[in-house]
């Protein structure tokens, strides 16, 4: 384990049963979809939605968006800078949002209503990790791989500071890290 991490909160291989178990589920719901389009979240989805893309069992296309939300203290905002759209409009397709962890839930209720204006046939979330306890928003999470406390993760693209990103885990940061 890296020396600043506390406890693992998801292990590789439970990430991987995971991702199938969610693949598997999403299969079967979007079995009659032709338009399924997944749209990944940069930068912290990339390992997620590698995995989770290579267990769904049909025909789609992946697209990506980065946007930075405008944060008033430590607190998300809810307002969203696009940095990066997507390449291809999303008008009739079922949109499957994926994101890695939901926190209050602004950014990502921002961007379902962005994208459902846009025209989609539908549009839902699948996250890998869900801190209900934080949510702020009213939101529908369609699909959770998992769901746990405030605490502060990182690993398996998710960052502190950039850092950290490859870890194969999931984990909690050490305090003594980030004060
Ligand atoms: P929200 O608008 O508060 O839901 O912000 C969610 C975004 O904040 C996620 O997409 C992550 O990029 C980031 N985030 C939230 N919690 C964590 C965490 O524990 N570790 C790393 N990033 C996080
Ligand atoms: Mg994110």
């Amino acid at each position: 384990m890296h020396k600043d991490i506390e406890k693992i909160i998801l292990s590789e291989t439970e990430i991987a049963e995971l991702c199938k178990q969610l693949g598997a589920q999403i299969t079967k719901d979007y079995a009659n979809s032709e338009s399924l389009t997944l749209v990944g979240l940069l930068k912290g989805t990339v390992p997620f939605i590698a995995d989770l893309m290579r267990e769904i069992d049909l025909p789609l296309t992946v697209e990506y968006m980065d946007v930075s939300s405008y944060h008033g203290g430590v607190e998300s905002t809810g307002e969203v800078k696009i940095l990066k759209d997507l390449d291809t409009p999303v008008a009739s397709r079922d949109v499957l949002i994926v994101e890695d962890v939901i926190d209050t839930g602004k950014t990502l209720k921002t961007i379902v209503e962005l994208l459902k204006q846009r025209g989609a046939n539908s549009v839902k979330v699948v996250t890998l990790v869900d801190k209900t306890i934080k949510r702020i928003v009213e939101l529908d999470v369609d699909y959770i791989g998992c769901k746990m406390g405030g605490e502060f993760i990182v690993g398996y693209g998710l960052d502190y500071d950039e850092l950290y990103r490859n870890l194969k885990y999931i984990g909690v940061l050490k305090e003594e890290v980030y004060q």
